[in-house]
């Protein structure tokens, strides 16, 4: 020890230094996990309408467009699905065994789109077979829920979706048939009133 110091400098410690520790692993795996949530979630949302719409990016909205005009957001099926289908029909369209009919396959999906907007109109309520399967549940009614564009778009989606390959259902149709059935009040009486319509 230097002889020069006085007692007081005698006396002081040595100054404490932090050694150099590793992040604890727990902060690097909730970085990582994080960091693969956020890279996942990019690419997994699909943006087929303009963000511009924010809320109301599933129905239809007019957005200024670039050249200063209006533009006529598209109507996401899909997303109506994932808000008004899944969780009875699964986002597999394969519902859920003896509960939820399926809709990837199914022939009513893939059958004359007049029936099948019925269904989404009026709902359905009572003994239906689908591929084979007898279901007795209820389908609820979407004619106070979704417009004839949005039922429309849901409808192309399940009928495009899981291996389906059916045609488009035109917003017009689905006007048509709101209006031919308006004056229904009750959901529709399974296989037995909806195979006469799809035999008709
Ligand atoms: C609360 C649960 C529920 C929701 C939500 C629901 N469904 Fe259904 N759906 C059913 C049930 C149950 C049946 C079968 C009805 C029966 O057993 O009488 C059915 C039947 C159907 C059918 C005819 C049978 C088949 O499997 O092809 C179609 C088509 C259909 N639903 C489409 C839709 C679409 C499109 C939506 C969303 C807009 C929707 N459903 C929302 C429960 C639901």
């Amino acid at each position: 020890m230097n002889e020069n110091l006085n007692d007081a400098q005698k006396r002081e410690k040595i100054d404490p230094n932090e050694d150099n520790k590793p992040l604890p692993w727990f902060i690097t795996m909730t970085i990582g996990a994080l960091f693969m949530w956020s890279a996942t979630y990019i690419k997994e949302t699909v943006m087929t309408a303009a963000p511009e719409a924010g809320d109301s990016r599933s129905e239809q909205v007019a957005v200024a467009c670039a050249g200063g005009g209006l533009a006529k957001v598209a109507i996401d099926g899909g997303a109506i699905f994932q808000a008004k289908c899944v969780a009875c029909h699964q986002a597999t369209g394969e519902g859920i065994a003896g509960v939820f009919p399926p809709l990837a396959g199914s022939e009513w999906v893939k059958g004359k789109p007049e029936v099948l907007a019925s269904i989404l109109l009026h709902g359905i309520n009572g003994k239906i077979h689908v591929k084979g399967t007898e279901y007795n549940g209820q389908m609820p009614v979407f004619k106070d829920l979704l417009k004839d564009d949005e039922i429309a778009a849901v409808l192309t989606h399940i009928r495009s979706t899981w291996g389906n390959n059916a045609p488009a259902v035109d917003e017009k149709l689905v006007a048509s048939i709101r209006e031919s059935t308006k004056a229904r009040a009750t959901s529709y009486d399974g296989d037995d009133e909806l195979s006469k319509l799809e035999a008709k």
